[in-house]
């Protein structure tokens, strides 16, 4: 559903060009755990290039080959060696295990099923070496957010950004709550002061809220050692931002 949105590679690095706290977290917990790593999701390589710059030996699984092909070009570009492959997070098998596995910036959003949550989980805990750990964020849904989801088409001046070929981009969107699918289905419009909606792209997401997501992860054969609410490990709290998780096998 959401592959058209990940179609323009370069596009999504200008709109979401990728914060420095979730790069430092990340690559703290890449520190901390040592090893291979393998990230899920890992769209251009935003957090995966600099972790393996730091001498960390990577893997980057996703499903969008434009999103690939940037991340791999962007490997070359800076000298840093990265194992990308086309995959799918909700069933795979990689045929060896390493000692970080995360998801990062809401990949794990994109599974919308409770299968496909669980079989991703599934997934993951045969990729876990001893000791190793699943880490990833996701964000907290809060009724105000969701109840912003309202079919209404709005300008998100928040979002605009440059793009170097075309100017200046403001970004519409417009998105639907489905609370029995707990998905929002949203369109996302593109538009220079030259060309209205030059890009129209479906992004859909799933929420999953707080109580529900330990049970996913027990499902899924993992155990709970930490949870924070923002990037500086800060409690989990009922107005957090993040859902961010780490979690073992053993
Ligand atoms: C929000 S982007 C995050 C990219 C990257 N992790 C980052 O932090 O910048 C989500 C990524 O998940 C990928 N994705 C969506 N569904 C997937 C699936 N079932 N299996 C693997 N990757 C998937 C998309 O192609 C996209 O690159």
């Amino acid at each position: 559903m959401s592959e058209q949105f990940y179609s323009d590679a370069r596009l999504y690095d200008r709109l979401f060009p990728g914060g420095k706290q979730s790069l430092d977290f990340y690559g703290a917990e890449a520190d901390r755990h040592g090893g291979r790593v393998l990230e899920l999701g890992c769209g251009t390589g935003h957090k995966l290039i600099p972790i393996a710059s730091a001498g960390h030996p990577c893997t980057g699984l996703d499903l969008s080959p434009q999103m690939l092909t940037e991340a791999r070009r962007k490997a070359i570009a800076r000298g840093v060696a990265v194992e990308w492959l086309q995959g799918d997070m909700r069933d795979f098998d990689l045929g060896r295990t390493f000692d970080l596995v995360f998801i990062a910036a809401n990949s794990l959003l994109h599974l919308q099923g409770a299968d496909d949550l669980v079989g991703c989980l599934r997934s993951v805990r045969r990729h876990l070496a001893p000791g190793a750990r699943l880490v990833f964020d996701v964000f907290n849904p809060s009724v105000l957010m969701l109840a912003r989801a309202d079919g209404v088409r709005r300008r998100r001046d928040e979002l605009s950004f440059v793009d170097p070929d075309r100017g200046v981009v403001h970004v519409d969107v417009e998105e639907t709550y489905d609370a029995a699918a707990q998905v929002t289905a949203g369109t996302w419009y593109f538009s220079t002061d030259a060309e209205a909606d030059f890009v129209v792209a479906p992004l859909v997401m799933r929420s999953i809220f707080p109580q529900e997501l330990p049970l996913l992860l027990t499902l899924g054969g993992l155990r709970v050692v930490e949870r924070f609410g923002d990037w500086s490990r800060a409690p989990f709290t009922a107005d957090a931002e993040l859902q961010l998780y780490v979690c073992t096998a053993d």
